[in-house]
């Protein structure tokens, strides 16, 4: 392993046991940096940082509730998200939990008294859909356990990585209720219906080896909570490697897939594509290529 991912390694977890993140020597002289510190030390359930040039970093830190996902915590998530929509140095997201749970789905002790109406006139849950209006990439990185909302949340993600171990679930069924945060739509949509069926129905859990094979997963990773945040966070800094409007419009027209037919898709994602001719990045990127040089991205 070479003295560069150690580092790297040695980082990421400093961050993670620590509820003000210390940046790296190198990041210290990044002002930015110190700009998220003012901001997170006001968090009780996530932690924030910046492990790596234009990588957002939120890991969700409720340890004694497995970080189930209750009303606070999505305070909290949203507020991070939005900072990180909003800051220019940001190019990707990522977002993880512990090594035991990634989320254990939403706090059964929070929703268990509620009422019909609490819950319709209130809009239950529909804070929890803030993630999914982002533009910037975001991806999850997943150990342990991802039950219930914890489940839906990591599919509300762009991308999906985790532990082969990892605990995947729709266990709803089990507590009376079913999936409300997306689980039976996006399970549906990433594994098709039959096996997603099976599972919410019989509220089956599934590891995150089964989650890659059937495609709801990116990559299962063989070790354990280290690598696949590594992973992640490596990945979230080669995506914010390249041009922001680029990645954005690509992050679009694969979200429109989801969408439109193949007909339409297809012209849509055309009509992107021609309108990236009016970007300077495009411009930089083929001028660069031609010149067998690094392009230097104006992200305009
Ligand atoms: N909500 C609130 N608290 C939770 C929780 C949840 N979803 N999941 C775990 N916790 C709490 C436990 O109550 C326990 O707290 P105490 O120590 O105060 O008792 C603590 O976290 C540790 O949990 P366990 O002792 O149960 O840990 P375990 O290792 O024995 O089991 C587990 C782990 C299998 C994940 C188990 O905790 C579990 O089954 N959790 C519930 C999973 C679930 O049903 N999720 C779906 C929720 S409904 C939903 O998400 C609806 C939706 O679609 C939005």
């Amino acid at each position: 392993m070479s003295s560069c991912r150690v580092l790297a390694r040695t980082r990421t977890a400093a961050l993670l046991t620590s509820r003000i993140p210390v940046p790296s020597p190198a990041a210290r002289s990044l002002p930015r940096l110190v700009r998220f510190q003012s901001t997170q030390s006001s968090y009780e359930n996530i932690l924030v940082s910046a492990p790596k040039p234009g990588v957002g970093l939120i890991t969700l830190n409720r340890p004694k509730a497995l970080n189930a996902l209750s009303s606070a915590l999505f305070v909290e998530l949203n507020d991070a998200l939005k900072k990180f929509e909003e800051d220019k140095e940001i190019g990707a997201i990522v977002l993880t939990g512990s090594e035991r749970a990634f989320a254990a789905g939403a706090d059964i002790k929070e929703m268990a008294p509620l009422t019909f109406s609490d819950a319709y006139v209130n809009n239950f849950i529909a804070p929890w859909s803030y993630l999914t209006t982002l533009r910037k990439p975001v991806i999850a990185a997943v150990s342990g356990h991802a039950l219930g909302g914890g489940c839906e949340l990591a599919m509300m993600c762009d991308i999906v990585y985790s532990t082969k171990t990892a605990n995947f679930g729709q266990p709803e069924i089990k507590l009376g209720t079913i999936p409300g945060a997306g689980g039976s739509q996006r399970l549906t949509a990433a594994i098709g219906k039959s096996k997603a069926m099976e599972l919410i129905l019989t509220g089956n859990n599934f590891s995150g080896e089964d989650a890659e094979k059937h495609g709801l997963v990116a990559k299962a990773f063989d070790g354990g909570h280290q690598e696949v945040l590594q992973g992640a966070i490596d990945t979230a800094a080669k995506i914010a490697s390249y041009s922001r409007v680029a990645v954005i419009a690509a992050k679009e027209v694969v979200n429109k897939s989801q969408d439109l037919g193949i007909r339409e898709g297809v012209e849509y994602e055309r009509r992107i594509f021609h309108s990236l001719f009016g970007s300077q990045d495009q411009k930089i990127g083929m001028k660069a290529f031609a010149e067998k040089k690094k392009a230097e991205w104006s992200h305009s």
